[in-house]
């Protein structure tokens, strides 16, 4: 059994209400669960194939659940950049590899099937691209009509694909994708529509599974996780998560918790940098991760305590450094992301060169989003193919064979 309760003054709703934030203060809920309740134990989850819904008795749906078989990324083992920054045990896990290229699916595998839990006959969210794709493409499966707004002409390619192919209402709206986010709050709240971006604390706990996968692959607790900011939506969810594992004594310490964003858009990191309790906004957020250029993270509250709690810290990294990495990423291990994803890498080279990291941790990265989600920015990097006449010494002469 679970509850929703807020994380600042405690008050606790019914798991059945509809709300995004807390009426009595005003502060973002999370998903409580009687973890006494919980009577399995994490050797009993081995059997069952790597997925988000591996980790059933720790999410809130009792509906049978609208999936694309999302979760069960792959943990790759970054061995030549690791070596290359002297870290021997560097690890990414490619939620690229998600059904629709990004980890917004282990989300909306668990807060659309809340949808058809609660009943709701429409949903709708703000974004950046990859949670409209996602969130298309789940209400496909569901069956149920789904409204997004991207922030006009600041959407990468692939995304606003996916979302017009899988049969989303898709709005480009003049303005950034902080203004989208405070007109589709007040179009859920005003229209009784189902509201799924990550202030949605039901669409977090899928997202938390992140994290369990993370510890059964590697089969220990890695001793920092890495994660770009956006929204702040993630880094919470996977510390929340790794609590959970903690209360129920399936682990006995957590990571810590490391949040890279872009220099353009570091609300977050200023305020890890500058201590204060509260972010303050960026009115102009500007990077070419467009994933994550975002000025004012609704989640920053939860970010905060993840980030402080478990001893971790946040850095900021150029777009130079973000594609640099990309490029790495791609010719140096074989790993395709897109320019956000690349920003969790970069920002632990960046750390390493600072002096800030041991070189014997235990470090796993979350690259969030795939290759193909951006292609614009991938060709605006590399040279054009090379175009020859269709002959054989045309060909070895391009090849200078
Ligand atoms: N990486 C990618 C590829 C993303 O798409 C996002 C967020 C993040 C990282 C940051 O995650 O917001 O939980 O801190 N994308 C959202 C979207 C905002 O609309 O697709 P976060």
């Amino acid at each position: 059994m679970h509850c929703l309760a807020c994380i600042h003054c405690r008050q606790t709703y019914s798991p059945d209400t509809i709300l995004y934030t807390c009426p009595a203060c005003g502060h973002l809920l999370a998903v409580d669960y009687d973890l006494d309740a919980v009577h399995i134990s994490r050797s009993d989850l081995f059997s069952r194939p790597l997925s988000v819904w591996r980790y059933r008795e720790l999410l809130p749906v009792t509906v049978p659940p609208v999936t694309l078989s999302e979760g069960g990324t792959p943990l790759y083992h970054l061995k030549r950049i690791g070596e290359s920054i002297g870290l021997p045990h560097l690890y990414a896990k490619h939620e690229g590899m998600n059904p629709t290229g990004s980890f917004k699916d282990r989300g909306m595998t668990v807060g659309v099937s809340m949808a058809i839990q609660l009943d709701m006959k429409m949903v709708a969210c703000a974004s950046t691209g990859n949670t409209s794709a996602s969130l298309a493409a789940y209400a496909a499966a569901a069956g149920i009509p789904a409204v997004v707004l991207l922030p006009a002409g600041k959407v990468a390619l692939g995304k606003v694909a996916q979302a017009l192919m899988h049969g989303a209402r898709v709005l480009s709206v003049a303005g950034n994708f902080d203004r989208t986010l405070e007109m589709v709050q007040e179009l859920c709240i005003s229209h009784g529509i189902y509201l799924l971006n990550s202030v949605n604390p039901y669409r977090l706990e899928g997202q938390k599974t992140i994290g369990y996968e993370v510890i059964d692959q590697l089969g220990v607790v890695p001793d920092r996780l890495v994660l770009p900011v956006g929204n702040a939506g993630n880094i919470s969810a996977v510390f929340k998560g790794l609590s959970e594992w903690r209360d129920l004594g399936w682990i006995d310490s957590l990571p810590m918790m490391t949040g890279i964003q872009a220099e353009g858009s570091a609300p977050i990191v200023r305020a890890i940098h500058e201590n204060l309790t509260e972010v303050i906004p960026e009115a102009h957020p500007e990077t070419v991760a467009t994933a994550i250029r975002i000025g004012a993270p609704v989640n920053a509250e939860k970010a905060l305590i993840a980030i402080r709690k478990t001893g971790g810290c946040a850095a900021s990294v150029s777009d130079d450094q973000i594609l640099s990495m990309q490029r790495d990423l791609a010719r140096v291990e074989g790993i395709g992301v897109e320019p956000a994803s690349a920003a969790s890498v970069a920002g632990i080279r960046q750390l390493v060169e600072m002096g800030a990291i041991d070189s014997d941790e235990r470090i796993v990265c979350v690259v969030t989003g795939h290759l193909l989600k951006d292609p614009q920015t991938v060709i605006s990097q590399c040279n054009p193919p090379e175009e020859i006449d269709a002959t054989l010494p045309a060909l070895l002469s391009a090849l200078r064979l």
